[in-house]
């Protein structure tokens, strides 16, 4: 990756009677960073941000959000346009390339990852050693740390041919698991892919075709989850990105590293929310009973959140959630269940909640998370099931910010610091003197 910053003049950091210039800098969006990196060696101070809240871990060329506007830019394109015109393998290559493909790489590119979306026979023999009622998000993080084994030569990071392939292959094989964690919790044979399918169609094939009946392919519902999968392509520098980039920083393989962002997108705070979401959906159960949830969400001394609203970068209605909104409303058409108790509710919440103070004041919007759980579980998907959807698409986000991180000429493996509070230094007693 070629850096791109630019200086935008210089910051004074004043400290014990000393002032230090720190560079400021701009990108193409967004707030200036005042550059820290030299702070430590010109100072002796560390800078302290827990949860990062104003800290930029990296410089990136893939994905913009403005949180107070609620735009969210891949490669400079808006969520929406690609959303509403682009497919999610086109995505795919956008996020990894840069660029949108002309008509004859869009073809190859869509060959390769579709030649490789079988796994290895072996692999197999790892979801047997599953308990059949493991959460599927315990499976996906196992099953993809094992794929790890299968690709030794990944480990290569500096090839870039190596780097290529592993993306392909990643982004190839995760429906296949993803679908296969889902057959292995119900207790259903495997199904394989087919390669005349789309990617979306051929995931809802190899979910819900059984021996006995094949899967009648709706274009409504490949086209809501081809859509779901852009939506959640890829979130610039978020907890689980994050996760990926640090674990590859220490030069671990790809394939281990997107699972540590596996691992790190089932919280509820993160991808979790949306099974979160729909649990409390279900719970609230009737519109009467939705005053008392948003008391409980307002309450200080009670834990309880509402599951599907808030960011911590977004400030305004996520640009994801319109689009969510949009297609939860066909799908439900198309499937004729469009006056389900959890919709009614869903959308008298969200109208509840935009008008109350407490949330209008704190811009709490609803997340992506809030319909997209609707319109899973609609599709027959298990609540359990909806992180690991999140991830499926997830993954060519995670790689191509693990791309573009290895690329960077100014890399170095992350490592954060710390204010110590703990003992001061302290001699060690033997265990028969101490009292
Ligand atoms: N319900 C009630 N109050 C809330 C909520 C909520 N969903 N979200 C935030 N708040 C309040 C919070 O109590 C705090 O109040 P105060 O300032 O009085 O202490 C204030 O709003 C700011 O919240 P925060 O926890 O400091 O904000 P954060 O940036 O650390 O957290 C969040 C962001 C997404 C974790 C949080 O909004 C949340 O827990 N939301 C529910 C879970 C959810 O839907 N997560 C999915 C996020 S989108 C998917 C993804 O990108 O992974």
């Amino acid at each position: 990756m070629e850096n791109k910053t630019k200086p935008a003049g210089t910051a004074k950091f004043e400290l014990e009677g000393k002032t230090y210039d720190l560079p400021v800098l701009s990108g193409t969006h967004g707030p200036n960073v005042v550059d820290i990196n030299s702070l430590y060696k010109q100072a002796g101070v560390f800078t302290l941000d827990p949860g990062f809240t104003s800290t930029a871990s990296c410089e990136s060329q893939i994905t913009f959000i403005d949180g107070n506007e609620g735009i969210l830019l891949h490669r400079g394109y808006p969520i929406d346009q690609l959303a509403g015109q682009s497919g999610y393998l086109e995505v795919c290559y956008l996020l990894l390339n840069g660029k949108l493909p002309n008509q004859a790489e869009f073809k190859t590119f869509a060959r390769e990852i579709t030649e490789h979306t079988l796994l290895h026979t072996q692999m197999d023999r790892f979801f047997e050693g599953f308990r059949r009622d493991s959460h599927p998000m315990a499976m996906l993080t196992g099953t993809v740390g094992a794929l790890s084994a299968f690709y030794p030569s990944s480990m290569d990071s500096a090839d870039p041919e190596e780097r290529r392939l592993a993306s392909i292959r990643l982004i190839a094989k995760m429906p296949t698991l993803a679908a296969r964690v889902y057959k292995y919790s119900i207790g259903q044979p495997f199904v394989n892919p087919l390669n005349e399918l789309s990617y979306a169609e051929n995931f809802l094939r190899m979910c819900f075709s059984v021996p006995a009946e094949d899967y009648k392919i709706s274009s409504t519902l490949s086209k809501a989850m081809d859509r779901f999968f852009i939506l959640h392509a890829d979130h610039e520098q978020n907890a689980s990105t994050s996760t990926v980039r640090l674990a590859g920083s220490s030069g671990a393989h790809p394939y281990a590293a997107v699972a540590a962002g596996v691992a790190c997108l089932w919280g509820p705070s993160h991808g979790g929310a949306n099974e979160a979401c729909l649990n409390m959906l279900h719970e609230i159960g009737t519109i009467d009973r939705i005053p008392e949830f948003i008391e409980r969400a307002k309450d200080k001394d009670d834990p309880f959140r509402l599951m599907g609203f808030g960011h911590r970068v977004y400030k305004n209605y996520d640009p994801r959630a319109k689009v969510m909104q949009q297609t939860a409303h066909e799908v439900l058409d198309e499937l004729g269940v469009r006056d389900t108790p959890v919709l009614k509710v869903a959308m008298e919440l969200e109208k509840i909640a935009l008008e109350d103070d407490y949330f209008v004041q704190k811009k709490l919007y609803p997340n992506v998370d809030f319909y997209s759980g609707i319109i899973l579980d609609a599709m027959g998907f298990p609540t359990e099931m909806f992180t690991v959807l999140f991830a499926l698409a997830r993954t060519v986000g995670w790689v191509s910010q693990l791309n573009e991180m290895l690329d960077d000429p100014t890399q170095r493996i992350g490592r954060p610091r710390q204010i110590y509070t703990g003992e001061a230094m302290r001699d060690f007693v033997p265990v028969s003197q101490r009292s």
